[in-house]
């Protein structure tokens, strides 16, 4: 009998018996490659366990090992064969939103550059929607982004750029994520004086929109703010108890990572133009270079380089950056195949990137491994190995999810 049928048959047997004493314990079996995100429980960084099992108990991870000495559990999956991973972790996203900008999507394909100022549009038809369908786009893009393998994903305000609509957004994001970001500072309102909508970002809006939010961010660019001005931003989140990330370098050189770094930022996010002096300071500092490459996708401009990051000993995540602009995709399988095909990533930096990444972007422990006391985000592959996320991009491979210990795909 193999290890993983004896197992089973374990359970089948025993099956009344709970695992720690809890009642409701599940015994996942049959898993070809486990991702567990720790190298002390397996193979390599991914620390990968070939025919492996996990037992759930509740909410949480409670065993994790190789299925010949798996314990028993109350029920049984019979992975059959299948890669368990821990859910992606996506901790870049812009999902409250209204309106459409394939026109302009379209017209980008067809030559036109991509600039900040897009963002407007999408502010008009943000602050003419209800609450209501605001929410309803959210639930539609979380669902969507779950059945990706999608169990924590990020979402910041922006598309408001009024006290009242910003803090409105995050509200609504609020019904969503725990992982709220103020992000006011997106772009200067159309006609408004940037200095005095800075001092509104880092006053009255603030002070509406902190007791909503875990985060504070601001889009350091061209053609949104500068340098002083987003350091401005965030200082004055961080006043009010926000911890800062930043979209940084994304369309040129410019001040963000410096900036991300010196104020132990969480995470730098788009790093797509970086000096040597940014890679230093990263690969010093405390801050994770989150990696976004649907931007890049969908604005035909060229790929951060990853792999410049990771020699430097950068710690990076991947994220889709979700948002109706700049790069309208849900799909972190997605996101792992570009990394993967475009950035000089191996399918096992970016499986972790997507994982772990995510999670230390946003300085959770609780997720993106699969050890004992994690949380029981698990996504199953309809294929044998995690590098098929690269391998067959595409194609939809999650076959299976669970979020806290509940099955939400199947
Ligand atoms: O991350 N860079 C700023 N924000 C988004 C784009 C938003 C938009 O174009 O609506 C981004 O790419
Ligand atoms: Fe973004």
């Amino acid at each position: 009998m193999s290890g993983r049928a004896a197992a089973a048959s374990r359970a089948a047997e025993e099956g009344s018996h709970a695992v720690g004493g809890t009642v409701g314990s599940l015994l996942i079996t049959g898993i070809s490659t486990l991702v567990t995100n720790d190298p002390q429980l397996g193979e390599g960084p991914l620390g990968l366990i070939t025919d492996a099992a996990v037992v759930v108990s509740g909410e949480e991870i409670a065993w994790v090992g190789p299925a010949s000495r798996a314990p028993a559990a109350d029920r049984m999956y019979d992975a059959d064969g299948r890669a368990l991973l821990p859910g992606f972790v996506d901790s870049h996203a812009h999902l409250v939103f209204a309106g459409d900008r394939t026109a302009e999507f379209d017209a980008r394909m067809r030559g036109l550059p991509y600039t900040a100022g897009g963002i407007r549009t999408t502010v008009a038809a943000t602050r003419a929607a209800s609450d209501e369908e605001l929410s309803a786009g959210v639930a539609r893009l979380v669902g969507e982004a779950l059945r990706q393998g999608t169990t924590v994903i990020e979402c910041k305000s922006g598309y408001g750029l009024t006290v009242e609509d910003e803090a409105r957004l995050l509200r609504i994001a609020g019904e969503h994520t725990d992982e709220v970001t103020y992000l006011g500072a997106h772009v200067v309102p159309a006609e408004q004086d940037p200095d005095a909508y800075v001092e509104l970002v880092t006053g009255a809006m603030l002070d509406a929109c902190a007791p909503h939010a875990r985060w504070v961010d601001v889009f350091c660019e061209r053609g949104a703010f500068d340098g002083d001005q987003a350091r401005a931003v965030l200082e004055s989140g961080i006043k009010r108890g926000l911890v800062p990330r930043i979209h940084a370098n994304q369309l040129t050189h410019g001040p963000g990572v410096q900036l991300a770094v010196q104020l132990g930022a969480a995470s730098a996010d788009h790093c797509t133009h970086l000096t040597d002096a940014d890679v230093d300071a990263l690969a010093s500092g405390v801050t994770v270079a989150t990696l976004l490459p649907g931007a890049e996708f969908s604005t035909r401009a060229p790929y951060p380089d990853a792999r410049r990051l990771l020699d430097a000993g950068v710690t990076v995540a991947l994220s889709t950056d979700c948002n109706p602009g700049s790069s309208f995709t849900t799909s972190m399988p997605f996101c792992v195949a570009l990394a993967v095909r475009e950035m000089g990533m191996t399918p096992d930096e970016a499986v972790g990137a997507a994982t772990l990444g995510g999670a230390r972007a946003l300085r959770r422990d609780d997720v993106g491994r699969i050890v004992v006391g994690a949380r029981a985000d698990l996504m199953l592959l309809d294929a044998p190995s995690h590098v098929h996320l690269a391998y067959r991009p595409g194609v939809p491979l999650i076959s299976a999810v669970w979020q806290r210990g509940r099955q939400v795909v199947s």
